[in-house]
């Protein structure tokens, strides 16, 4: 009786154990997921996949690596939810679309883009031998596949014209009718697909709805007739033509049983970027109301001439479109008592971009106020939109802006005043060091870090920090790191001049990739990278007094990580009072995040899971390729030579006088390549501490579409031939720069 029994739980048991071979899996967002991507399609650092880039006729795949078995004893099915959002590129007609696809292989490089949505070409006629079975949201109607719309599901086997078709809609249960869905809309839309039998249901919702209780397409089909092979590879592919649509992945849940498909959990699923429409719509409508901008200034100019002479002291710049960001404005007047009058005892530093001050509201509230010059209207309007937007930006390692000001020439960035000053001010600056303690910089690590993934992720929009430092990130009262001065690269980069793809951020701290592709979350992290590094090393990313093996910090510590002697590295003046595993982890972290290729770089996410232990950091050796690699395009800053591969280009020689003439100012001194120089006479003179004959000139970008525009890239120091300043007063002085060039941009850091 009692072997009957066991035999029972023995076969029972058995019978669990042969189910467990059903494959299950779900990704809300793909950052965890081990996929194979093929085609242009690529994994967002927040998790969303991108399945082709937004050029024409492109194609993209990712199917799930590892094949799922689908045992000939057991007939085929599955069921499987997900997320996925088209997104028409501005300018664009919507294209083509995006498909659910099963296929003995996953090598799809025969395919063809556009119409054949990377998946058939036009030689896949139907032939049973093609093995392949798609679900296609499609956006383009073609005539020739017998289609009859632009915005339909479409359920194809081994071929692009699909056995079954509809319209998109869903069965709103509150509404009790069938509901048009616009599949390019932009909005994610949630997809279902079940096969038992064979049977196959197709439903597609928007993201609020529940799964229809019809489905929207029906069909009988035998897919143990269209596979031969038991390994069968499941995923995703889209496709542009000469319509364009970014097509988005957010998560995706599936099994080959049905019952346990599990549900996507849509509050975790990545956010789609919003494209930068708005950006567009905020350049045309400025395009539009210019002239009555123009006409406004001159309004107002002429209203303040009138009112100057009284009130010439608290003299502010007010413009209509700032109305709506009143509550944000703090008067002049109010900073400038607050203040004392910007004298000289509350001077708090200067900034890469300006100088601080600290004061005092009248409800006693301690604030530091950052004065900026600017030269362009234009960059500034969007500048204080995203002052403005900052302000909902909360998080305990940000500084927290207060509010702005606007004066002739001259913008006033209000903050909460952080009693501890700057980070660099401690790591470099031996007077002033309050001797931070290994533990204190680690909590100020994890600090910034939590911060950053917090602008990357947790904000409305994405939003980039792009110049992260040390001197960037400031200390409170119990010495917590705050991140400040986010997006004043944006700024200096004078509202995004799209056709030059200059960028401005610190050399040292820009991702190499920076100059090509602009800033991105990946950049970010590189950044970061760099601050681990120079927390943990308590010196520069870069010291040109600095023997060269030295020199640059992340082929420094990787030089020591080779030797077996990571610790060399760091900073000295821990003593013995340090953990040394928690200082190699956040060494190797600064290494991985320094990865030159913007791929193998981790996510914000991630690094908030190394550096608090919570995940091991991934395999790699200081002889992984990109680690290490730190190849700055600047030499000899001396000679002010710049070289790079492509090409030559030295500094004019201007004579220092010509500098003090106003009249001077935009007199082009010389035009090389794609750049002209312009001296300039602002008061970047008195910003910067000058302490060698040379001149200040503006760098501007010289090509076709942007000839007009006279927003320069950057600032810099010529120097007559003769007055060159050796490298030793180069490296001692406070604010040095280094002129980067490649062949398409032009840059130039400071260095502070
Ligand atoms: C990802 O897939 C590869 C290749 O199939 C495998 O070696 C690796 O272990 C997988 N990783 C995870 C986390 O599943
Ligand atoms: C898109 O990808 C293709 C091939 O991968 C590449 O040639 C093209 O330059 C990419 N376009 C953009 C805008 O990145
Ligand atoms: C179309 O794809 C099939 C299967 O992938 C391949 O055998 C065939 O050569 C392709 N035809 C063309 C014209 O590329
Ligand atoms: C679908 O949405 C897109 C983007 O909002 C819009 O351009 C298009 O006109 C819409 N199509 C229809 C038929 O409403
Ligand atoms: C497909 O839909 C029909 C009609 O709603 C339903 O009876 C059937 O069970 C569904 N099949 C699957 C596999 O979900
Ligand atoms: C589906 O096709 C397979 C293989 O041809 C066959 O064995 C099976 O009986 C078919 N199923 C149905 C329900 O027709």
């Amino acid at each position: 009786m009692s072997n009957r029994l066991l035999l029972f739980l023995f076969i029972s048991s058995f019978h669990l154990i042969s189910s467990s071979e059903d494959t299950s899996f779900i990704f809300n967002g793909f950052t965890k997921a081990n996929l194979s991507l093929g085609g242009s399609s690529t994994l967002l650092p927040n998790g969303l996949l991108k399945l082709v880039n937004d050029s024409q006729h492109q194609k993209g795949h990712a199917f799930i690596k590892k094949p799922i078995v689908f045992s000939s004893s057991k007939p085929l099915s599955f069921s499987t939810h997900f997320v996925c959002a088209l997104v028409p590129k501005p300018g664009f007609q919507s294209g083509h679309g995006i498909t659910f696809v099963i296929s003995p292989s996953e090598d799809l490089t025969l395919a063809q883009p556009a119409r054949f949505l990377g998946i058939f070409n036009a030689s896949t006629n139907g032939d049973d031998s093609f093995q392949l079975f798609a679900v296609e949201l499609d956006t383009v109607k073609n005539l020739d596949f017998g289609e009859t719309s632009n915005n339909h599901v479409g359920i194809d086997v081994n071929s692009p014209i699909s056995v079954e078709s509809a319209p998109a809609s869903y069965f709103s249960r509150k509404e009790q009718r069938n509901v048009r869905l616009n599949l390019s809309s932009g909005d994610p839309i949630q997809v279902w697909i079940d096969y038992k039998g064979t049977l196959l249901n197709v439903s597609v919702a928007p993201l609020e709805a529940e799964k229809p209780s019809r489905p929207l397409l029906s069909r009988s089909i035998n897919l143990s007739e269209v596979f031969r092979s038991e390994n069968l590879f499941v995923g995703f592919s889209a496709a542009t033509g000469t319509a364009i649509s970014y097509h988005y992945l957010l998560g995706w849940s599936f099994s080959t049983r049905s019952e346990s498909l599990q549900l996507l959990d849509i509050s975790k699923l990545p956010r789609v970027p919003r494209l930068s429409v708005e950006h567009k719509k905020v350049k045309q409508y400025g395009l539009f109301i210019a002239p009555v901008v123009v006409l406004g200034i001159i309004v107002i100019a002429v209203l303040a001439g009138v009112y100057y002479k009284r009130k010439k002291k608290y003299a502010e710049v007010k413009e209509p479109w700032e109305k709506e960001y009143g509550t944000h404005r703090f008067s002049y007047k109010s900073l400038y008592i607050a203040t004392k009058g910007f004298h000289k005892d509350g001077f708090l530093g200067r900034g890469g971009f300006g100088v601080v001050y600290r004061g005092d509201l009248p409800s006693n509230k301690p604030i530091a106020v950052k004065r900026v010059s600017h030269h362009g209207e234009e960059g500034m309007k969007q500048f204080v939109a995203e002052v403005v937007s900052m302000r909902s930006l909360k998080h305990r390692n940000l500084v927290p802006l207060l509010g702005y000001c606007r004066r002739k020439g001259e913008l006033l960035l209000v903050s909460e005043y952080m009693p501890n000053g700057s980070l660099d001010q401690h790591l470099f600056d031996e007077k002033q060091s309050l001797d931070l303690s290994w533990s204190t910089r680690l909590v100020i690590l994890k600090g910034i870090a939590s911060a950053l993934f917090y602008l990357h992720t947790g904000a409305e929009q994405v939003v980039l920090h792009r110049d992260i430092k040390a001197s960037n990130v400031m200390l409170d009262a119990e010495l917590n790191g705050r991140l400040g001065d986010f997006g004043m690269a944006r700024f200096h980069d004078h509202g995004g001049n799209a056709a030059t793809t200059a960028a401005v951020g610190t050399v040292g701290y820009m991702a190499p990739e920076l100059i090509t592709m602009g800033a991105s979350t990946v950049t970010d992290v590189y950044a970061f990278g760099v601050f681990l590094l120079e927390v943990a090393c308590g010196r520069k990313p870069v010291e040109f007094g600095m023997d060269a093996e030295k020199r640059y910090l992340i082929k420094w510590v990787c030089e020591c990580w080779k030797k077996d002697s990571l610790l060399d590295a760091k900073d000295s003046r821990f003593g013995g009072e340090f953990v040394s595993e928690e200082v190699e982890l956040v060494m190797k972290l600064g290494l991985l995040c320094t990865n030159i290729v913007p791929e193998s770089r981790p996510t914000m996410e991630q690094v908030v899971l190394y550096l608090n232990e919570n995940l091991a950091l991934p395999e790699f050796s200081p002889y992984t390729i990109g680690i290490g690699a730190f190849s700055p395009v600047v030499v000899d800053a001396a000679s002010l030579t710049v070289s790079c591969t492509a090409r030559n280009w030295s500094a004019p020689s201007v004579s220092s006088s010509s500098a003090n003439n106003s009249k001077d100012y935009e007199q082009m001194l010389e035009a090389k390549n794609s750049v002209k120089i312009v001296a300039e006479s602002e008061d970047i003179e008195s910003r910067l501490s000058k302490p060698y004959s040379g001149s200040i000139c503006s760098i501007l970008p010289v090509t076709e579409k942007n000839a007009a525009n006279k927003a320069p890239i950057c600032t810099a120091y010529s120097f007559p031939v003769n007055k060159k300043p050796g490298l030793s007063t180069m490296a001692s002085i406070k604010q040095t720069f280094m002129l980067m060039g490649s062949p398409e941009s032009f840059l130039v850091g400071f260095c502070s």
